[in-house]
Parts: C-alpha cells; sequence; structure tokens
C-alpha cells in the first residue's frame, strides 16, 4: 500500500513544522561547495509544501535561517540571501496556483534589504490564499522572540492597559510572533541532529518531534508521508494515562 493512502486524513496534525538541515554535509557528499546543498535544498521545500498542503495541513512551518546562521561564513551567508530572493520571486506564483499563503515569523526587519523586499512582496501577494499557510522562520531565535514578547507585555503594563496578573498562556502567546496560529503538533528535523537550536521552544512544549537521518535536500514527499505516519501511531497523553483517553 502506498504511503499516502496510510495516513489518516481526519487526524493530521493542523501545523507541522521542520527544521530543514544537513544541505552542507549533502553537498560534501557530493563533492560540492555547500551553496550546492542550499540550492538542492529548494525542491525539498517545494515537495514539502506542496505534500502538505495536498493533504490539508493548515500551517507549515520551515526554519530557513536562524539567528545564530549569522555567524556563518560572509559568502554562505549571502549566498544564503540571494537564494532566498530569487526563489520567492520564483515560487509566488506557485504559491498563488496553489492557494497557498505566506507568512514569516523572525526579526524580518533586520534581513538585507532585498531580501526584506522579496519576502514583504511574497506576504502581500498572497494574503488572500485560503488553503494553506506557508511560514518561513528567518532571522528567527526563540529566545528573542519570548524576550519580545514579554517586553511587549511589560510596555503594555507600564501603560496601564494590562494587568500582571491578567497574563496567562493565551494573551502570551498572543504576544509572540506565531499569534493566532495552531502550536504544531509535530516538529521534523533532518539531518540526523536531535536538538531544537532555538526553535519554536515555547509552542513545541506538547509537540511530537521526529528525527530523521535524511539530509535535507533528498527529502521528499514520500519521507513527509512517513513522519506523518509516525506521528499518527504515537499515543499523546497531555499528562493523563492512557486509560483514560478516550479512543
Ligand atoms: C541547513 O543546512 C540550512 C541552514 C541552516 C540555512 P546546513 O547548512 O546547516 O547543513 P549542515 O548542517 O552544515 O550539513
Ligand atoms: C538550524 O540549523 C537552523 C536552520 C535549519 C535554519 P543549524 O544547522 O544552523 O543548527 P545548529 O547550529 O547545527 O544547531
Ligand atoms: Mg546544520
Amino acid at each position: 500500500m502506498d504511503l499516502k493512502s496510510q495516513i489518516n486524513i481526519e487526524k493530521l496534525p493542523r501545523h507541522i513544522a521542520i527544521i530543514m538541515d544537513g544541505n552542507g554535509r549533502w553537498a560534501k557528499q557530493h563533492g560540492k561547495p555547500r551553496v550546492f546543498g542550499h540550492r538542492n535544498g529548494v525542491t525539498a521545500v517545494r515537495e514539502t509544501t506542496e505534500a502538505a498542503a495536498e493533504l490539508g495541513v493548515e500551517y507549515l512551518t520551515l526554519y530557513a535561517f536562524s539567528t545564530e546562521n549569522w555567524n556563518r561564513p560572509k559568502l554562505e551567508v549571502s549566498a544564503l540571501m540571494r537564494l532566498l530572493v530569487d526563489t520567492l520571486h520564483k515560487e509566488i506564483e506557485t504559491l498563488n496556483k496553489n492557494d497557498i499563503r505566506l507568512q514569516a515569523i523572525g526579526d524580518i526587519t533586520k534581513l538585507p534589504g532585498s531580501t526584506y523586499k522579496a519576502l514583504l512582496e511574497g506576504i502581500e501577494n498572497t494574503k488572500d490564499n485560503k488553503r494553506m499557510t506557508l511560514v518561513l522562520a528567518l532571522n528567527y531565535s526563540s529566545k528573542w522572540e519570548i524576550m519580545e514578547a514579554s517586553r511587549r507585555l511589560a510596555q503594555q503594563v507600564e501603560a496601564g492597559v494590562l494587568r500582571p496578573e491578567e497574563i496567562d498562556e493565551e494573551i502570551f502567546a498572543g504576544a509572540l510572533n506565531t499569534s493566532g496560529m495552531p502550536d504544531p503538533e509535530l516538529l521534523i528535523r533532518t539531518s540526523g541532529e536531535t536538538r531544537l537550536s532555538n526553535f519554536l521552544l515555547w509552542q513545541v512544549a506538547y509537540a511530537e518531534l521526529y528525527f530523521t537521518p535524511i539530509f535535507w535536500p533528498d527529502f521528499r514527499k514520500e519521507n513527509f508521508y512517513t513522519a506523518i505516519i509516525d506521528f499518527q501511531q504515537r499515543e499523546r497523553r497531555f499528562g493523563k494515562i492512557s486509560e483514560q483517553l478516550v479512543q
């Protein structure tokens, strides 16, 4: 039986987040510079986005550039930023055709001007699309996001529009970049690394984590389906015991 038909559409995660990792090692394996890996990673982005939209996933968040990634060699960073601009320009039409809305999380104002501009254009041009939301995490750092949220709430308290005792999980989540989005139920990381690397720390509090040794440029629809099937076989207990869960 093919993988796709093994997925229970009734129990699909509403939000899937992916740490796309392993581009550099993939390139090395092929005897090529790291940028070659990033370029080939775009195919995996396309495949995954298409697969998620076809299945009916509501939100797909892709970790594309972390705040820590600025520490990479200058040439790699500038190549990544250029690749982002090119990819955004090329793919917006496809996103529109597939009714996919683009959004971003992270400190995007600090991106180079051309990247920021391409991103804002992409967001604006797809804003009315309804089928799925594709969220790009760019210059994203979860600790930064949590800090910013705390600062914003503190300012509201100072301005007298919020009382400290009113701050609950809902209000705090509403001050994060992901405000209005459901928390990811499934987090996938490729390349065999088993860490979160400052990604969505608040939001993945109860997510199922799925690690695969596959390098991101090799990630295809079948690998995405396999992750969802694995997710659907898990028992999500949320602190309760097995017997308390209604089937
Ligand atoms: C992930 O691949 C892409 C980005 C972080 C932008 P890497 O570039 O981290 O690849 P590895 O981990 O060095 O193989
Ligand atoms: C995490 O990957 C960031 C992205 C996928 C964009 P890294 O490859 O930068 O993570 P670390 O530094 O190895 O943890
Ligand atoms: Mg990496």
